[in-house]
């Protein structure tokens, strides 16, 4: 993010503009999805340079600006209700300075002397979500979510299930009485509830598809707006009083007086609650609380302070989103010095090459870390770190913790070496142009990849084999049975086994034999589309075998491209961009398939580049035949033979010429050799038509070629 202001009002609308989007759907996330991408510090400061450039800016202040907009919009599911008094935000600080800031902001609005006290309440920020709980006539007769601050959703079923809050209010109460407060969910519960989703999905079954929770705050979000109120029942939930919406009347006329009176009344309140005389016991009980932040047994990223006189609350009243009278004073992101000790490399089940920093164990906030994630190759060059160095880490909130800096200068030593190899199977690592991630290219052959790729070659577009399901993959991977796809084929070697393996009967064990040994001469696009080789969909696989027809021609165009690849170096001078231009060009060209550009040519010569893949496709091949690929063609005297056409074509494009060639099942060929079997000659065609007369093919002009088109019919 620039940390320069815009210069015009153009940057500053676009910039504004673009906040407002991003803002929105990181509330979104947040709010609604239970899903949070970023950390609170990265969120607050997208919020801060909103106002940053608002403030520079007044007259470009959005109606959609997040500073005038609360929250998220309501979950579907759940009854939306307007809320009798907005449920509103807090304004940040992140300083002692800003909260200094906000009393002499409070002084000058107020018209104060400098000697005049302002009292502040001071208490933890809970990291969890707002209720309001609508009291009437004494009896809880609705409880909402904030919602987006205006509307909130109807929680009540659910909140009856939390025993922390009180069903009745004493006679004393007022008729109308609505109390405001967070409900959360304690850390111990937390790990618990997570232990419990996974042990459940455990026993269905399936761990993968465990629903575990980020933080303790998702989970109770999650838990609290559940549409079947006995699954919030199950959960542990908790809540905290902070304040209040709609009253008929007040019991006290001090924020600390009101807190006194829930109390009273049955309502938990944060311990370590406060009132505090000056700005300096403010900042004082700030750092108690952060000071006992580890030990509380519930998340808090910072303090509310609130001016404790309700009647300057109320003359105070507020600005935009927030309160003038209340303050959110957040602790930092917690941060600490490490050594890193190695980056270690994890390929992914799609071959992603993801770098890992292994760490010397260090406590930040409360938690050991002891890895943390680098992304991939640029972030490495970013920080520039390599093993031995000491760096800081950063933890904020539930994000995976990060490395921000390296604090070791040394220019001398040498940059990490991303590994050019996959450390699972030693097969070419490579960086497709564009692209940020480093892939590894033994997809065949690569255990970390294994099981999917097996998933992949089995499925319905692919080779579409009956009862080799997921979890049947895993069990014969696992046994040792299945490393590559032509193992399938192989399976019926372990035939006494599966008939020990539990759930397994002869029948099912005969089936699933029977449905490989029906997959032993398959269609050649569904068995290419069916290795995974990146680009190569099932369009492109077939568009490519209608051309090439055999799987062994298409190895030979993967060869050959590894042959144009050496042969096109960068020409004196030639920048990079320039050559790779040039090389896609030549590559798309020597393919010579419309449908397929330079993005398959290289993958195709990534693949065949790698022994470890063209052992597994030899393999392959022992055990399964396709037969040639013709496409539905129309029965013609070309139909299986090899077409070039040179020269220039006068009623009809080059690529006209070759889809005719195709759907008359003939293979269209760049070059005239031993195997050409029709040259098709325009004006102006050279050395072609002269190869042809030495290997005596045969050549034939425009108008001939039309000839064998139409007696096809
Ligand atoms: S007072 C006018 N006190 O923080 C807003 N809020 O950023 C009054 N929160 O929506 C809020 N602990 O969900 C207050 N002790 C506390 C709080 C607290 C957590 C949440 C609350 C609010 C958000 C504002």
């Amino acid at each position: 993010m620039p940390a320069t202001l815009p210069q015009t009002d153009e940057e500053a609308a676009a910039e504004l503009e673009a906040l407002a989007a991003e803002i929105a759907r990181h509330n979104r996330l947040y709010h609604t999805d239970d899903a949070p991408e970023i950390s609170d510090a990265a969120y607050d400061a997208l919020v801060r340079r909103n106002l940053a450039i608002e403030t520079a800016f007044p007259s470009l202040v959005r109606p959609d600006s997040p500073s005038v907009q609360v929250g998220a919009a309501p979950a579907a599911h759940l009854a939306k209700v307007a809320h009798a008094r907005p449920m509103l935000s807090l304004d940040n600080a992140f300083s002692d300075e800003e909260v200094a800031e906000f009393v002499g902001r409070i002084r000058r609005f107020l018209s104060l002397g400098a000697d005049e006290p302002v009292a502040l309440t001071a208490e933890p920020k809970i990291d969890g979500l707002s209720c309001s709980l609508r009291y009437e006539n004494r009896r809880l007769v609705q409880a909402l979510t904030r919602g987006d601050g205006a509307v909130g959703e109807d929680v009540t079923a659910n909140v009856l299930t939390i025993a922390d809050i009180p069903r009745t209010l004493p006679a004393a109460a007022p008729d109308i009485f609505e109390v405001r407060g967070e409900v959360y969910m304690e850390k111990a519960a937390f790990a618990d509830l997570n232990a419990r989703l996974l042990a459940e999905a455990e026993a269905a079954g399936d761990p993968t598809k465990a629903r575990r929770f980020a933080n303790p705050r998702n989970a109770a979000a999650g838990s609290l707006r559940q549409k079947d109120a006995k699954v919030t029942e199950s959960r542990p939930l908790r809540f905290l009083a902070h304040g209040w919406g709609e009253t008929s009347a007040l019991p006290a006329d001090t924020q600390a007086g009101v807190v006194a009176t829930l109390v009273d009344w049955g309502f938990p309140v944060a311990d370590a609650f406060a009132r505090c005389e000056t700005t300096e016991a403010a900042l004082a009980a700030y750092r108690a609380i952060e000071a006992a932040r580890a030990d509380l047994p519930f998340d808090i990223d910072g303090v509310v302070y609130k001016v404790d006189r309700l009647d300057w609350q109320a003359r105070l009243g507020t600005i935009g989103r927030a309160p003038r009278w209340g303050l959110a004073h957040k602790f930092p992101a917690e941060r600490a010095q490490t050594t890193l000790n190695a980056i270690d490399i994890q390929v992914g089940r799609t071959g992603k090459l993801t770098p890992v920093a292994r760490l010397e164990p260090v406590t930040v906030g409360g938690v050991v870390v002891t890895n943390a994630t680098l992304h991939n190759a640029d972030e490495i060059a970013r920080l520039g770190v390599r093993p031995g160095d000491r760096v800081v880490l950063q933890r904020a909130g539930d994000v995976i913790p990060q490395i921000v800096e390296n604090l070791t200068r040394d220019e001398d030593r040498a940059a990490f070496a991303f590994p050019t190899h996959c450390p699972e199977c030693g097969s070419e690592a490579v960086r497709e142009e564009g692209e940020v991630d480093i892939r590894c290219t033994g997809g065949l052959i690569c255990p970390a990849q294994r099981i999917e790729r097996l998933k992949h070659f089995v499925s319905r577009g692919a080779l579409d084999i009956e009862g080799l399901g997921e979890k049947t993959i895993e069990q014969f991977v696992a046994l040792g049975w299945l490393k590559e796809p032509a193992d399938i084929f192989r399976l019926k070697d372990h035939r006494e086994a599966m008939l020990g393996l539990e759930g397994w009967k002869a029948k099912s064990v005969d089936n699933l034999l029977d449905a490989v040994e029906a997959k032993r001469a398959p269609d050649a696009a569904r068995l290419l589309f069916g290795l995974g080789i990146r680009h190569i969909g099932a369009v492109t696989a077939r568009d490519l075998l209608k051309h090439y027809t055999t799987l062994p021609a298409l190895r030979e165009l993967g060869e050959a491209l590894i042959a144009l690849r050496d042969a096109t170096q960068p020409a004196l001078g030639e920048d990079s961009t320039k050559h790779s231009v040039r090389l896609d060009k030549a590559i798309a060209e020597r393919i010579g398939v419309a449908q397929a550009g330079a993005a398959v040519g290289h993958a195709l010569a990534d693949f065949f580049h790698e022994p470890h893949n063209v052992e597994a496709w030899d393999d392959l091949l022992r055990e399964v035949s396709p037969p040639d690929y013709v496409v539905a063609a129309r029965a013609s005297e070309v139909s299986g033979k090899t077409v070039v056409f040179t020269g220039t074509l006068e009623t009809m494009s080059r690529d006209e010429a070759k889809a005719q060639a195709e759907t008359l099942g003939a293979r269209v060929s760049g070059s005239v050799s031993a195997k050409t079997d029709l040259v098709v000659a325009g004006p102006g065609a050279g050395s072609k038509i002269k190869k042809a007369g030495e290997l005596g093919i045969r050549v034939v002009d425009e108008a001939g070629w039309q000839a064998i088109v139409a007696a096809a019919g």
